[in-house]
């Protein structure tokens, strides 16, 4: 059918920390959430909840969002158990050699790998900022719908010529975030995206990142 053409918008997309000032008209937004609400749920209870900023909305939240980085500076990340599996911790470390080599960011320099990780708050300069939310009552099974919903957002803001980022950087500051947004109490933000025009040029979005083969991570059984 389109496999050919859904395969090519999955494989081109990335991880985008760099945008060009071009802004993202309402409508299609609101065609992306469209398409990502088609995303299946357990029992089609579609846990998903989403901000989307831009202009002074956006701006406003990443501001206060910097200051509270700024204020925690030195507090670790809390989004993986230490000591993190030895297999992922090898890639983990491969991801900052690869983000960190394209960003020109020695990885030993703390206060240049802090100053990029506040990129996150300020939607790495892109012209809509979204917050991804759940209520916060549901059990874990219900996270991947959400996730799945994301993806979607993801899938369907590159088919569009937009680009992504998903960010888990937003989470530890979830109260801040219900707060500014006004969020009813059992709402919980999960994590964040940045969206928008990608700049091709800039060398943070140099960075590539490779994939294990299928037969690597997948049993086929029965073929
Ligand atoms: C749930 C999730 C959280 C992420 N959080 C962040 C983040 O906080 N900041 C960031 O720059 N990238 C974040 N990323 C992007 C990953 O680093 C990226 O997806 C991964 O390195 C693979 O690269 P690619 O998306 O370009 O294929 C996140 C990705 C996912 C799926």
């Amino acid at each position: 059918m389109h496999a050919q053409a859904v395969s090519q918008v999955m494989r081109s997309r990335r991880s985008v920390r760099a945008f060009r000032p071009g802004q993202v008209p309402r409508e299609l937004v609101e065609e992306i959430l469209g398409d990502a609400a088609c995303a299946p749920s357990g029992a089609n209870i579609q846990p998903w909840g989403v901000h989307v900023l831009a202009g002074a909305a956006k701006d406003e939240l990443g501001e206060a969002l910097v200051a509270a980085f700024r204020a925690d500076a030195g507090l670790p990340p809390a989004h993986f158990p230490q000591p993190l599996p030895e297999v992922f911790q090898a890639r983990l470390m491969d991801f900052g050699a690869r983000y960190y080599g394209a960003a020109g960011i020695d990885r030993t320099d703390a206060a240049a790998r802090a100053r990029q990780t506040e990129r996150n708050f300020s939607f790495f300069g892109a012209p809509v900022g979204l917050i991804f939310s759940i209520d916060r009552r549901l059990k874990p099974h219900s996270w991947i719908d959400l996730g799945l919903f994301a993806q979607n957002v993801m899938i369907a803001a590159k088919a569009r010529g937009l680009d992504t980022c998903p960010q888990v950087a937003f989470a530890p500051f979830h109260e801040l975030i219900a707060a500014h947004l006004q969020m009813p109490p059992e709402q919980l933000t999960a994590f964040g995206m940045s969206m928008g025009y990608g700049d091709t040029d800039a060398p943070v979005n140099q960075a590539r990142m490779p994939r294990e083969r299928v037969q690597d991570f997948a049993d086929l059984i029965g073929f």
